[in-house]
């Protein structure tokens, strides 16, 4: 397929940037197409742990090109860290192999502060945001305020973003929040479009050609279905498209390009949550130490980008079936399967309970979760450690058993299942 669109199923961490891996190894363009630094794809090959926020995993193939596209924040600061980092492990991100849409908008620090002012300002009823100031970078887009790429390019930049740091202080002055210095923010952002220059482009145009030509390109989606500012648990989301359709309006593509493509969804073999917000099938106390882990390990559910415990709890099956609708999903690849041996039963959630009626799909999208109660299955468990494990008839029955049923749950098929963080702890179901 030239087109394949990896997307998290559930409220993002599902474990993506390993998946992508896998795909990239196949891939002539890895593209991301929404959001900004609030993301962090995690990618485990020998020693070598990398966390990328902004620049799509798949750069770490050497074959691949990565784009950033129009539906994507940028922050210049985090994407000149992240080019460092990478240089230092030997992989280039340079502009010869990575191009970013003219149409991309800015982060700036001035997009920062709002966002952790209007998150304090919401006091108990915020959402648990990041802080990256992907919200107000995304509103000014929206009403039209907002300062893209291209503008990097006219000689009339720094007064622009000189404009836009005067306009959000007085936002910042009614929260009572500090100001920032509009010459400053103007001094270091001239250096970054002087850098920038060389990776901007239409980014529409070559993955057209590329598509055209029989190129193979992969899409990576940041967060996950549930954080989708239309069809997430709203308004506890991001603000950005983050399910399979945003990959045709996020980089610039037709409808044509998506009857080519393959979407696959990713889901942890358990749920995770960051942030606030609904979750049915949330559980607490042990288990939930348990499901997370100590935070001795890069993979325990502790948040790449803000360090935040996240919330764990069992698979929720009738988010899952929304998810594989929303975006089309056409095959499942399942991450942290190894998490799970040593418990003595696992459930799974196929439906949800309401006013003493069971419904196998929400009737009004997931934004208001509160008032279904989850139904469970009860699977038995299996002590194995699996973490061993490269082919499905070497995983345990009652292991093969519970993702059977899961993929039962959802109506599609699974493609892998992961079993540890390390590159090959991966096993393909033919
Ligand atoms: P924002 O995207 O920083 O505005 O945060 C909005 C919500 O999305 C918060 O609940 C965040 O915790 C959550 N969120 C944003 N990015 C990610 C991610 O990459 N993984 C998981 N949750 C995320």
């Amino acid at each position: 397929m030239p087109l394949q669109v990896i997307v998290g199923a559930q409220w993002g961490d599902e474990g993506k940037g390993r998946i992508v891996d896998w795909f990239a190894g196949r891939a002539d363009y890895s593209a991301r197409y929404n959001g900004g630094d609030n993301a962090g794809h995690t990618v485990t090959v020998g020693k070598q742990i990398f966390k990328l926020h902004l620049i799509p995993s798949g750069i770490i193939h050497p074959q691949i090109v990565a784009v950033l596209g129009n539906g994507m924040v940028i922050n210049p600061r985090t994407l000149f860290d992240e080019v460092e980092t990478l240089k230092k492990a030997g992989v280039s991100a340079a502009p010869e192999r990575m191009h970013i849409s003219y149409a991309a908008h800015l982060i700036t620090p001035a997009h920062q502060a709002l966002d952790k002012a209007l998150e304090a300002a919401r006091g108990k009823g915020n959402i648990g945001t990041t802080g990256r100031g992907i919200g107000p970078a995304y509103t000014d887009k929206a009403t039209r305020h907002g300062v893209r790429l291209a503008d990097m390019l006219n000689p009339d930049f720094c007064e622009r973003i000189g404009d836009h740091v005067a306009d959000t202080n007085r936002t910042l002055k009614m929260l009572a929040a500090a100001e920032l210095d509009p010459a400053a923010v103007c001094d270091e952002y001239r250096g970054y479009a002087e850098r920038l220059k060389p990776y901007i482009s239409d980014v529409s145009i070559e993955l057209d050609a590329a598509i055209k030509a029989g190129r193979v390109i992969l899409v990576e989606g940041a967060q996950g279905t549930l954080l989708d500012v239309d069809f997430g648990t709203y308004p506890f989301v991001t603000s950005s498209s983050t399910t399979a359709p945003g990959a045709l309006t996020g980089l610039g593509l037709g409808l044509e390009a998506a009857s080519d493509a393959q979407v696959i969804g990713v889901v942890k073999a358990f749920q995770t949550r960051v942030g606030s917000g609904p979750f049915p099938t949330e559980v607490s106390g042990d288990l939930a130490l348990r499901l997370r882990g100590s935070g001795s390990n890069p993979w325990d559910e502790y948040g790449t980008t803000t360090g935040r415990p996240r919330r764990v709890g069992w698979l929720d099956g009738v988010l899952l079936r929304y998810a594989v609708r929303i975006n089309g999903i056409s095959e499942l690849a399942v991450t942290k399967l190894d998490i799970l041996s040593g418990l003595e039963i696992v459930r799974l959630c196929t439906t949800y309970k309401r006013d003493g009626k069971t419904l196998a799909d929400l009737e009004f999208g997931p934004a208001d979760l509160g008032p279904y109660e989850p139904v469970y299955e009860e699977l038995p468990g299996w002590k194995e450690d699996v973490s061993g494990v490269r082919r499905w008839a070497d995983l345990p029955p009652a292991a093969q058993a519970y993702l059977e049923r899961l993929s039962g749950i959802a109506g599609v098929p699974i493609r892998l299942v992961s079993v540890g963080a390390e590159r090959e702890q991966l096993v393909v179901k033919e």
